[in-house]
């Protein structure tokens, strides 16, 4: 029998209530034994609810409980690095929201003490866990694609500026849609397309709703800290990324633009066939017989991704399998994004 795995989170906010705590709550090998949170209240009112002892307001003391085995990290992206690292050197594994960090240097500083501790770093990648993203892995692997050699993936939306401060303040965030929206569909990208090595890319930034957004926003705003509100962010970001075994991939990410509809999606394409995931649907094109055929495939109903990723990093902490999701990943993911960052601002092309 395995014994449960006690968990503290640090973070008590949106995701952390709608996506993580139902499946840490309905796992039966863990238990939740504190909450950490800077808003003292809102880590109290959880631990309530949920009869839970420990109440925190600082991680390090949290950490500093020998009985916590691992911690769940749902902070905003500024900390994810350093309060990962500070889990990891206490002895504790990791589950961090995305992005892994806010620069390539914090992501490689938390993938070399994951290293150094032995435990395991896994960053949230909830996208690799959809039911559609699973079957088109597995329908890669097996070779029905045939060579990958390029793709684009996007996630647009008409009107989606986030309306929590920090999302929009690059100090906390690391930027806009790029870093939010981003890291979803392009990880997913290219761990379809087997993880080539990103060699360059060229980008491109735009913040032209900002100001708007803030206008429009005045009275959220009035009751807010005025410096977390500010907006230093892009509203949209696209590139252009080349890997070591030539395939490319096009991007583009937007909280607001002139769109018919918001819309994220992907498409690869093979030598022996083409995909198309979107929010809505999965779509495989390819030739049989010599006759050009859509296939839709249907999938079962109640998969939840945040639950599949959770149960995929506890069956990693008590059975040791091994991950699908390593922390070389984020370091390699956060490269590309800040390159496509210097080049908006640069205009050239950055090599990785
Ligand atoms: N994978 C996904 O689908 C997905 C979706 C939304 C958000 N996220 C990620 O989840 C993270 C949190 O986003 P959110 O929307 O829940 O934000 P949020 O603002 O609702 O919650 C963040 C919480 O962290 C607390 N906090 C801030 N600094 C802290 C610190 N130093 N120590 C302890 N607590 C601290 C805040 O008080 C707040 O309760 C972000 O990194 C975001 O990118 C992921």
């Amino acid at each position: 029998m395995l014994k449960k795995l006690k968990l503290g989170v640090v973070g008590v906010g949106n995701i952390f209530k709608y996506a993580h705590l139902p499946a840490w709550s309905a796992h039966p090998e863990v238990e939740i034994v504190a909450f950490c949170d800077v808003n003292e209240s809102a880590a109290a009112a959880m631990a309530r609810e949920h009869a839970v002892a420990g109440v925190y307001t600082d991680y390090r003391e949290m950490f500093a409980d020998k009985e916590i085995d691992m911690v769940d990290i749902t902070t905003p992206n500024l900390f994810h690095s350093e309060v990962s690292i500070a889990a990891l050197h206490a002895g504790k594994h990791v589950y961090c929201e995305k992005p892994d960090a806010i620069n390539p240097e914090e992501a490689q500083r938390m993938a070399d003490e994951a290293k150094k501790s032995g435990n395991i770093l896994m960053v949230t990648r909830n996208n690799r866990f959809r039911a559609e993203s699973r079957f088109l892995k597995t329908y890669i692997e097996k070779g029905h694609m045939g060579d990958i050699y390029t793709g684009r993936c996007g996630w647009q939306r008409r009107w989606g500026i986030p309306g929590s401060g920090w999302f929009t303040n690059k100090a906390l965030s690391g930027g806009g849609p790029l870093i939010d929206l981003g890291i979803h569909f392009i990880d997913l990208s290219v761990w379809l397309m087997g993880s080539p090595k990103p060699v360059s890319v060229v980008g491109a930034a735009y913040s032209k709703f900002g100001d708007k957004h803030l206008q429009l926003s005045q009275t959220v705003q009035s009751s807010r800290n005025q410096a977390a509100y500010k907006n230093d962010v892009e509203d949209l970001a696209s590139g252009f990324i080349r890997f070591d075994n030539g395939a490319t991939l096009q991007i583009e990410f937007s909280w607001a633009s002139h769109v018919e509809e918001e819309m994220a999606y992907l498409e690869l394409r093979g030598t022996q066939a083409g995909a198309k995931l979107t929010d809505r649907e999965c779509k495989l094109f390819t030739d049989i017989e010599g006759i050009s055929c859509d296939i839709t495939p249907k999938f079962p109903a109640g998969i939840h991704p945040h639950t599949e990723n959770i149960n995929h990093f506890v069956d990693c902490v008590q059975r040791r399998t091994e991950p699908i999701i390593l922390p070389q990943f984020g370091v390699d993911m956060v490269k590309i994004l800040s390159a496509i960052y210097t080049s908006a601002e640069t205009g050239s092309e950055v090599k990785l």
